[in-house]
């Protein structure tokens, strides 16, 4: 997994929205691993499957609470670089109901670069996931070559390309996409990158060039498209959610936790919708993840899945 690392500062249960020159209240107050690729990641390893970190931290306390984060989830940190002249970044997240607003400081975050990456780190594993393409300028123009150094290393590939935080949506899908197997943005990042506000239009405009696209689409649930084949899939609703936060990133992690297995694009699309869903049952992104069995406990309760269930 190739990433940025950050800490959540999460405040829910919040009296109103900020204004500039007063204060309120949140009655609820949670630090956690944060970004996008470290809660893919560490849910990734908490669901059983063996998952390695590049990423970048300056040597500090927020630093040290990922590592720890991680190492706990049993996640590879052995090759995250810690540079001295840095700090570590950090999200402040205001949590309200099904959506948030989130302020980051990137941090080293911003200093990972394809550089980093050679082909030797890249050949201890079987696949790639790069998440949070606007968050690493040290990947702006030279994510294909990354995605492509994988390919010619024998790795499948998976990307998820996340917000773009100045919102110009500048990446050039046809140079980054036919290296990447499996592509999981969300349906407003997928409308924004192809310039087509209908979702259709979106993904017939990346058909030729993605192998297998997977739009994750909130509580409605996903689409799946390879091929001619598009196959919606509903959400395993939950009407109590405890907060989104992660919940796109668990969705990934579920999709690759079957697909690294070798299940159907099918399969794999369920068990992601299962994994986001049950990632809106707990604050963050990270909490219902321990190892599969609890996981597992949490879809029965909530959602009624079983395995047998597909
Ligand atoms: N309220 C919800 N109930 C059940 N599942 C949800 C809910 N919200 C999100 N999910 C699941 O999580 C996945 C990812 O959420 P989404 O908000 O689309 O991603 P992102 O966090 O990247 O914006 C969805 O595709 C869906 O399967
Ligand atoms: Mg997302």
């Amino acid at each position: 997994m190739v990433g940025e690392l950050n800490i959540d500062l999460i405040l829910n249960q919040i009296e109103g929205f900020p204004e500039v020159g007063k204060e309120i209240l949140a009655e609820k107050m949670t630090l956690a691993l944060g970004s996008s690729s470290a809660i893919c990641a560490s849910n990734l390893s908490s669901l059983g499957l063996k998952v390695a970190f590049i990423g970048k931290l300056g040597n500090d306390i927020f630093g040290r609470f990922i590592i720890d984060s991680l190492k706990e989830k049993g996640v590879d940190t052995s090759l995250i670089i810690i540079d001295k002249k840095l700090k570590t970044g950090a999200t402040v997240a205001l949590s309200y109901d099904e959506d948030r607003a989130m302020v980051t400081h990137q941090g080293a975050m911003s200093h990972l670069g394809s550089g980093d990456i050679d082909s030797g780190k890249l050949k201890l594993g079987r696949h790639l996931h790069f998440s949070s393409y606007f968050f690493q300028p040290g990947f702006k123009d030279s994510l294909h070559s990354l995605f492509k150094k994988a390919k010619d290393s024998g790795l499948t590939t998976s990307f998820d390309v996340q917000w773009d935080p100045i919102e110009k949506w500048d990446l050039d899908l046809e140079k980054v996409l036919p290296f990447v197997d499996v592509f999981i943005p969300n349906e407003v990042e997928l409308k924004k990158l192809t310039g087509r506000s209908d979702l259709n239009l979106a993904i017939t405009t990346i058909k030729n060039i993605s192998k297998y696209t997977v739009v994750k689409c909130g509580s409605k649930g996903s689409v799946l498209c390879y091929g001619d084949k598009k196959i919606e899939k509903t959400s395993f609703l939950n009407k109590n959610v405890v907060d989104t936060i992660g919940a796109g990133d668990s969705f990934n992690a579920g999709y690759l936790f079957k697909f690294i297995k070798g299940n159907s694009p099918e399969e794999c699309q369920v068990f992601g919708n299962l994994i986001g869903a049950v990632s809106t049952t707990r604050s963050g992104g990270t909490a219902a993840f321990r190892n599969l069995e609890t996981t597992m406990a949490i879809a029965k309760e909530k959602f009624s899945y079983t395995e047998q269930e597909r």
